[in-house]
């Protein structure tokens, strides 16, 4: 059998398709590709925020995952699929809350694996989740790589779950011949984050001084562009079967919001509630809201403070030596997620922008207001 080119993929002939393409991941996937000359095809929901998709030079399908037979006709004479739409979520949630979740990751992506199957579309690389990825147990803050089973015994969100199920999918897929690759994804930061992201909200409350204290604890990071790289290396390079951990670096919340401070100019908060104390809290907190508002919007939940007091470190030795994958950097990242916010008016303290001269050098993606600011305009 003659080996596919994957670099080539999607340059003439016949599009490539991306899922999830209004999502963070999807959105700079699908600027990455239209970068590279790529011809893509997305999937959208008719009915919810595609504005990530406005102006781009795209074809548009729509319809949802857990529909197998739209997803059939959405992908027809698409070669080489990236399946990066998920529902993503840390709450615990009610009943219907869990089986979305359920059904959009774990049915959706057996539907979109077996549409491309029969479509005979090629590679499909699914974006997993760090989340899902085990760690040393008796010491979960040690770098894990993708060897590392995750850990069930233990209670774990819906979500990560669901991630863990995704792979099953993916590694049935391909044991049964079919070409299947896995980015992992760690936190996301950067632009392009229209719906916006947790990560997004975080910074745009920082910026905007309403987020007035923190906790201890720390995670991966990884660079919006730098995910969007890792998906085009599983395309171009990887095997098919295997997974690879794709992060930029790690930080706790307090570097992360130090360098938040730089980027705003915004003093971060001083106060540092242990997350201990702060676990307690939002179990309570997160049961009841689930039970009774199962629709009003949590940041804090015991799934989240969970996962950053384990403080996981990723080890991304492999998509460094199998890919030649190699990170930029977050600071530059979180630059890139202010400028955008900036951009779209989501920060609107004056105050921010008046003192966001901050450490920031010029022309490092600081928002054109900030810069007209520190010229003596008025805000
Ligand atoms: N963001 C992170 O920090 C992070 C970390 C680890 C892994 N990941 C993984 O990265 C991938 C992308 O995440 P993201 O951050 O880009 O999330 P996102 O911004 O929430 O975007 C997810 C996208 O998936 C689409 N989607 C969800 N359910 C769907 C369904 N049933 N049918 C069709 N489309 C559906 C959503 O469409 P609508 O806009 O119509 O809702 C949205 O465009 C996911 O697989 C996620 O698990 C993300």
């Amino acid at each position: 059998m003659t080996p596919v080119s994957y670099s080539r993929m999607g340059s003439a002939g016949r599009p490539v398709f991306v899922t999830g393409a209004a999502g963070h991941v999807g959105a700079n996937l699908v600027r990455r590709l239209i970068d590279d000359g790529v011809r893509v095809r997305v999937l959208l929901r008719r009915e919810d925020n595609n504005e990530a998709l406005d102006g781009l030079d795209v074809e548009r399908s729509f319809g949802d995952v857990r529909d197998f037979n739209t997803i059939g006709r959405a992908l027809a004479g698409c070669q080489g699929l990236y399946h990066c739409a998920a529902k993503v979520s840390t709450v615990n949630g009610d009943r219907r809350h869990r089986r979305e979740v359920f059904e959009c990751n774990v049915l959706g992506t057996r539907n979109v694996l077996q549409a491309a199957w029969e479509a005979a579309a090629g590679r499909v690389v699914v974006t997993g989740s760090f989340s899902a990825v085990g760690y040393k147990l008796d010491d979960p803050s040690a770098p894990s790589d993708e060897t590392l089973q995750f850990y069930p015994m233990e209670r774990t969100m819906p979500y990560e779950r669901s991630k863990v199920l995704v792979e099953h999918e993916c590694w049935r897929a391909a044991a049964a011949g079919q070409d299947v690759v896995v980015a992992t994804s760690c936190a996301v930061v950067g632009g392009n984050d229209f719906l916006p992201s947790r990560m997004g909200r975080t910074l745009c409350d920082f910026a905007n001084r309403k987020l007035h204290a923190y906790i201890d604890g720390g995670f991966e990071f990884v660079a919006a562009r730098d995910i969007a790289e890792g998906h085009v290396l599983c395309m171009q390079r990887g095997r098919s079967g295997e997974k690879y951990i794709f992060s930029t670096e790690y930080k706790t919340l307090r570097e992360i919001l130090d360098l938040f401070e730089d980027v705003t100019g915004v003093p971060r908060p001083r106060r540092q509630f242990p997350a201990r104390l702060m676990l307690v809290f939002s179990e309570v907190a997160s049961a009841y809201l689930s039970r009774f508002h199962p629709s009003f919007p949590q940041r804090l939940t015991p799934g989240a403070i969970r996962l950053l007091r384990q403080r996981r470190h990723a080890d991304i030795s492999k998509a460094r030596r199998e890919l030649g994958y190699r990170p930029t950097s977050i600071r530059a990242a979180i630059q890139e997620a202010y400028a955008f916010h900036c951009h779209r008016h989501a920060i609107t303290n004056p105050r921010a922008l008046r003192s966001g001269v901050g450490r920031a050098e010029e022309g490092d993606g600081r928002c054109p207001e900030q810069g007209m600011t520190t010229r003596g305009s008025s805000v």
